[in-house]
């Protein structure tokens, strides 16, 4: 059985950011493609062990990715220093794999290691013949009950989340004429990509961490907008794909301010499909997510960052809500540093 699986990367310029660390989109996209290696070869390798009926057994599959639980980015990967990925499968259920990621950053001139993120992603392997199809997942041993226990609880939990994101589809960001600085219609800001073959999977749907990177993409500008300073990812909350998005396809992605703490911002991000070609299809919302960033002084060194000027009960409403967000964050943190000593 294969369930580990690493990569190594140096780290180049064209990773980047205009810091001059390594763009969290870019940490994203390598923590995805690990993933979808992992999760597809697991789908592959186990073909007619576990399987009932005639036609699976020649039916390969993808792994598409469903779903990201909320990743912190802990310390900063600088160019130069090599990547290391290794991502390895800790629950399967019928339809989904679970897949852990872990990045290190190795200074290879002093040998420093550091863990610079940690991520869950969950895939769904879709049939190569018909990508309508949802083909079962071969299950993986565990090595105690306790482990395959917390790792159904997980897979519960994020079902039942589930349930609650979708209803922020609806929403739609609105151009604001002549917006006052610090408010959300000053800095909010869309990207609009023609979805390219470079840009796809076997499958010709867009790879999640291609969108990942468009979406901190989008997200950084709101942050500079705001702040005019250096700003850096410090986390996303959970993500989840609803809709495949095809090549040939326009995506805008936009994003918006919804909360201030002293020192840091939440920014909601949403992606759009439009499908040119199938234009009958008309639009549709991909994915929708929160990215929290930090404004950075000369340095590197957190700076306060100039409140949000909140505007009428909606606004209001999301500030809250990023507030709540944003204090159980800081919970959960706190919880895990003090688990760790
Ligand atoms: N996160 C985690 N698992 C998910 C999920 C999500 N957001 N959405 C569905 N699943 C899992 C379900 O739990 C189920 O597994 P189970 O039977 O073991 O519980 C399995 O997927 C199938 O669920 P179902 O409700 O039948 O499927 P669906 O119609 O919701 O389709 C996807 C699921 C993932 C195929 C569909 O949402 C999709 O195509 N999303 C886009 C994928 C993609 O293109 N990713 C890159 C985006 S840029």
């Amino acid at each position: 059985m294969i369930s580990l699986y690493e990569l190594s990367r140096i780290m180049r310029p064209d990773d980047a950011n205009i810091v001059g660390n390594v763009h969290g989109g870019t940490i994203l996209k390598m923590i995805e493609e690990a993933g979808c290696i992992i999760g597809t070869r697991h789908c592959n390798t186990q073909r007619g062990t576990c399987f009932s009926g005639s036609d699976v057994d020649n039916d390969r599959c993808l792994a598409a990715l469903a779903r990201v639980e909320h990743t912190d980015f802990l310390y900063p990967m600088f160019i130069g220093e090599v990547a290391h990925v290794s991502a390895e499968i800790t629950y399967t259920s019928k339809h989904s794999v679970e897949v852990q990621v872990n990045v290190l950053s190795e200074n290879i001139v002093t040998g420093a290691k550091k863990l610079t993120n940690k991520a869950t992603l969950w895939y769904v392997p879709l049939s190569l013949q018909n990508v309508a199809k949802i083909i079962e997942v071969p299950p993986i041993e565990y090595s105690s009950p306790e482990r395959e226990e917390a790792g159904k609880k997980r897979y519960e939990a994020q079902k039942l989340e589930r349930l609650e994101t979708k209803e922020r589809n609806g929403e739609v960001i609105t151009h604001v004429s002549l917006p006052e600085p610090y408010t959300v219609g000053f800095s909010q800001s869309s990207l609009i990509h023609l979805v390219c073959p470079s840009d796809c999977t076997l499958h010709g749907f867009v790879h999640g961490g291609v969108t990942m990177k468009l979406m901190d993409e989008v997200a950084g500008i709101v942050a500079a907008r705001h702040c005019k300073t250096n700003i850096v990812t410090a986390s996303v909350d959970a993500i989840n794909f609803h809709r495949k998005i095809k090549k040939g396809c326009v995506i805008t992605v936009s994003g918006r301010m919804t909360f201030t703490s002293n020192k840091s911002i939440e920014i909601e991000v949403f992606v759009d499909a439009d499908p040119l070609v199938e234009a009958e299809k008309g639009k549709y919302r991909a994915a929708t997510a929160f990215f929290t960033y930090i404004s950075l002084d000369v340095d590197n060194k957190p700076l306060p960052v100039p409140p949000l000027k909140v505007e009428g009960e909606e606004e209001q409403k999301r500030f809250e809500e990023g507030k709540a967000r944003y204090l159980q964050n800081k919970a959960k943190r706190l919880a895990d540093k003090e688990q760790q000593q």
